[in-house]
């Protein structure tokens, strides 16, 4: 995997980079829409492509390891043949859901054992068993195992689970080089920053996976209930230490506004589930805030769903429709405004790249963070 570093801000610490894998180059920042169980929930992989049109998309070791199972995903010939996906993969470790998902958890120096949130079957991940089940799964980019931990935290528990979540590195990292790739194309391993709220903790472990090499670099344990000003008060401190040419990946961010404020701070890369949940519950993300196409306001209003047309579900139906579609509690509904929130995500972040190409970003993020602070 190659990053090239194609402009740098001057008002900010945003940039506009390249990352190139073997499927293909991902123009950074990005936003990789979330498609957890091999699903981008709402959204046909052809409308993906098409419509929204995003370089990298993401999967999630903790449910494609349940279901369908590693298995199905080796003799499909990994998660791309298996989903119809020929752009890029990157998968989630587990280190997340294991946490936020399943029951009975117990965290050992070896691993963690969790049971199933489907059946309740029992199952134990250790850091070398997440590098196997992504090396089958294919995925371009895999995560390291790691630990999440919940806001607050107290530090006595986040310095702890920091040094764990490096131990586990380590492993991950002898494990990932020991292994090779199973489908003909290359796969790098990114680790994952932690330390919770606490500013000296998070910049011990920004040094420490600095100091691995990789790739690429990621930032976790944040968008956990924290408050923005703290969240941004942390990938500040941790941007300014991960090296400089890799790309800087903040896990599970967030709203527009919250992306933006990230740009600015030199992260590149996000995912979150927030433009695709939030759009199966009728919110709708645009430029100017957001809305909620369930109210009556909407009944008999027949302008378009999103003047902006950035989709062509924007032009083509009305908030009326769209409206009617929820209350009628059709799926259309729900696939409509998924379209609609993702192209808003990916337009963002397009748009933040020109910006930041034309060296006016500081300006354009300032207007916009204004913008979308409403309820429409
Ligand atoms: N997704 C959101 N936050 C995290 C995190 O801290 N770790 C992992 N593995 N995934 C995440």
């Amino acid at each position: 995997m190659d990053f090239n570093l194609v402009r740098k801000d001057s008002g900010t610490k945003a940039r506009a980079g390249e990352v190139v894998t073997d499927h293909g180059v991902i123009q950074t920042p990005i936003f990789m829409p979330v498609g957890t169980v091999a699903s981008v929930k709402g959204v046909h992989q052809r409308e993906l492509k098409e419509d929204i049109d995003p370089d990298v998309i993401l999967g999630n070791t903790y449910h494609l390891y349940l279901r369908p199972g590693i298995q199905i995903l080796e003799e499909a010939g990994g998660l791309h043949k298996f989903m119809g996906w020929d752009r890029n993969i990157l998968t989630d470790s587990g280190g997340y859901q294991v946490y936020s998902l399943s029951d009975n958890r117990k965290i050992k120096e070896e691993g963690v054992t969790f049971k199933s949130h489907i059946d309740g079957s029992k199952h134990f991940f250790t850091p070398e068993h997440v590098v196997d089940v992504q090396r089958t799964i294919g995925a371009d980019i895999i995560m390291a195992f790691d630990e999440c931990t919940p806001y607050p935290c107290d530090y006595d528990y986040a310095k702890r689970s920091m040094h764990l979540t490096h131990r586990w590195l380590d492993r991950c990292i002898s494990h990932f080089e020991k292994t090779p790739p199973k489908y003909g194309y290359a796969q790098t391993l990114f680790p994952i920053v932690q330390g919770s709220t606490f500013k000296d903790l998070r910049k011990q472990s920004a040094e420490y996976i600095a100091s691995v090499g990789a790739e690429g670099n990621a930032i976790g344990g944040l968008s956990v209930g924290e408050p923005a000003e703290e969240m941004y008060g942390m990938t500040e401190v941790v941007c300014d230490i991960l090296p400089e040419d890799k790309p800087r990946y903040l896990m599970g961010v967030g709203t527009p506004i919250n992306i933006l404020e990230n740009i600015a701070l030199g992260v590149d890369m996000f995912d979150c589930v927030m433009p695709t949940r939030n759009a199966r519950n009728g919110m709708l993300f645009t430029a100017h805030g957001t809305i909620n196409i369930k109210n009556k306001k909407w009944e008999a209003d027949f302008s378009p769903i999103d003047e902006m047309g950035i989709t062509y579900v924007d032009t083509e139906y009305s908030k009326a429709y769209l409206r009617h579609l929820f209350a009628a509690n059709e799926y259309l509904g729900k696939q409509i405004a998924t379209i609609h929130n993702l192209g808003f995500y990916l337009w963002l972040v397009r748009t933040a790249r020109e910006r930041i190409l034309a060296g006016d970003f500081s300006e354009w993020k300032t207007k916009m963070v204004k913008q979308m602070d409403k309820r429409l």
